[in-house]
């Protein structure tokens, strides 16, 4: 997994948190980085695991609403990290529609040791879109946070649904459909 994703997670607890929560998590996950991160290097998916069960554990909130806060927030970096790329489309389906034939693709050139999921999309109506994640991370609430920030940048709305595939997350249909 990418620093970046760290280096923002982090940031984002400390900011909600404050930085006695980001050293408690970090002391209590056992980290072979030590915690320490880079936004270009690459780390174990397992550190990011333990860092959101520790943090979960310790404000009872459970991971996965933790995860789509941190998607959120996570689109805000997109913005001002990968702009041109975002720039490239002008409607939020049109993004999300791309993701996985061309966004994801840039990032794996950029970062070819990227972890990244995979969508399977399928435009059902000219306001209506299936994508179908898989990620042995499960990181699909996180996945919709980015979705529910991709209309709000746009200044557009849409109801989002999701229905759990796999019960462990790593298959995970979402029904997003534009107001
Ligand atoms: C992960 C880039 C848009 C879904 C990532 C990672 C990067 C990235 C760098 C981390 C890879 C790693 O840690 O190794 C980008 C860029 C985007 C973009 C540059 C737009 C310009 C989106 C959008 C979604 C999305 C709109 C919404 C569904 C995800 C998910 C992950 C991820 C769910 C977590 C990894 C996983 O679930 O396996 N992306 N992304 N991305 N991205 Fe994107």
């Amino acid at each position: 997994m990418k620093g970046i994703v760290f280096t923002e997670f982090l940031d984002l607890v400390e900011s909600k948190f404050g930085i006695e929560t980001v050293e408690q998590i970090i002391s209590e996950s056992e980290l072979e980085s030590n915690g320490v991160y880079t936004a270009v290097g690459t780390y174990k998916f397992t550190e990011m695991a333990s860092l959101l069960t520790n943090l979960s554990n310790l404000t009872n909130i459970s991971p996965n609403d933790l995860l789509k806060v941190y998607g959120l927030h996570f689109f805000d970096v997109l913005v001002k990290n990968y702009g041109s790329i975002l720039n490239m489309y002008k409607t939020p389906l049109e993004l999300l529609e791309s993701i996985d034939a061309h966004i994801h693709v840039a990032v794996r050139k950029l970062y070819p040791d990227a972890e990244l999921p995979y969508f399977e999309v399928n435009k059902d109506a000219d306001s209506k879109l299936t994508m179908i994640y898989h990620s042995s991370r499960a990181m699909y609430a996180f996945a919709h946070g980015l979705m529910e920030k991709t209309f709000e940048h746009y200044n557009e709305k849409a109801t989002i649904k999701y229905q759990l595939l796999k019960d462990d997350g790593t298959t995970v249909k979402f029904e997003i459909i534009k107001e």
